[in-house]
């Protein structure tokens, strides 16, 4: 039926276009439809792929996203995507899939206790004695705002400490949010969120003021790595001083919840600290590390 309406769109003249506007319709009502098994194909790769959660309520909106790589690969039905991403020649589409299924929300100096627990308990005058240099992991760190963040602070340790040397991994499963991440431009909107001191030291405005630069003694420190949380290479470092996982783990389900605090555990080193998102307690799952205030821990 939708090649028919196809058909009969290919004439000329302006009743054409509102045929080519009715057909695009019609493509986009194929595009967000799709049966049971389709949906339910869908949700089973992405858990397989990234553990990422995806309930019946969230259908709507993983068929919208699908629909994005459907007009992106002229596909008009979600049955032709699940069968094209069966096949050994769809494989590559899988990360695109995982790419536009995960949400990747994130701004400058979210959470900021997590920021002051840093400086204050972690880096205050009281601990001096520490390994050099302090080593972080942004764990899901989406397009580089918490990493950033985390390296303005950082900076700010080096000017008030002598000697204070600090490097960072930073890591997330979405090609996409990577690459903004590495170019480190963002639009001068975001600007609102960071204090203007740090602005001043850390961000360089364009010419034209409507975007601007971290600066690169920033970016040169903190490496970027696609990485999927449940698929974490054996020589991957385990002896941070900091991890940041925050605002993943709301997309996974318990038995999940619970392999990754372990990973994460055994990636701290003694006495190291992990902060998770303020709605993401860890309570009733079962772990070693102690909690010292809301979604921060420390490994015993
Ligand atoms: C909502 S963002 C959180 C960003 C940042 N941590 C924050 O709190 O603002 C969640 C991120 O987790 C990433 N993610 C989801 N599943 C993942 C997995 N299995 N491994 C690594 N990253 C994953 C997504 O790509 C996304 O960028």
């Amino acid at each position: 039926m939708f090649k028919k309406t196809q058909k009969s769109d290919s004439s000329t003249g302006s009743n054409a276009e509102r045929s080519v506007a009715g057909l695009n319709l019609s493509a986009s009502l194929h595009r967000s439809q799709a049966s049971d098994e389709d949906f339910a194909f869908i949700r089973e790769i992405v858990y397989k792929l990234s553990r990422i959660s995806l309930g019946p309520q969230k259908r709507t909106m993983v068929l919208s996203r699908v629909a994005r790589r459907m007009r992106a690969l002229s596909l008009s039905t979600v049955k032709e995507y699940c069968e094209l991403i069966k096949k050994p020649v769809g494989a590559s589409e899988l990360s695109s899939l995982i790419d536009v299924v995960s949400t990747n929300h994130t701004y400058f100096f979210r959470e900021s206790k997590h920021f002051d627990y840093m400086m204050k308990t972690m880096l205050g005058s009281a601990n001096r004695r520490r390994s050099k240099p302090f080593k972080v992991w942004s764990a899901a760190c989406s397009s580089g705002e918490e990493p950033y963040s985390l390296g303005m602070m950082l900076m700010e340790q080096c000017r008030i400490e002598l000697g204070f040397d600090w490097s960072m991994e930073a890591t997330d499963i979405s090609s996409i949010v990577l690459d903004k991440a590495k170019s480190a431009i963002y639009p001068d909107s975001v600007l609102a969120r960071v204090p203007e001191a740090l602005t001043q030291r850390y961000c360089k405005l364009d010419a034209s003021g409507t975007s601007f630069a971290i600066k690169p003694e920033i970016v040169k420190r903190v490496r970027f790595h696609q990485l999927n949380l449940f698929e974490i290479p054996s020589h991957f470092p385990a002896d941070f001083d900091l991890i940041v996982c925050r605002n993943v783990m709301i997309y996974f389900d318990r038995p999940t919840r619970e392999q990754l605090i372990r990973s994460l555990t055994y990636r701290l080193k003694p006495g190291g600290t992990l902060f998770v998102g303020h709605s993401e307690s860890l309570s009733g799952l079962d772990y070693s590390l102690k909690m010292v205030k809301p979604a921060i821990y420390i490994k015993g």
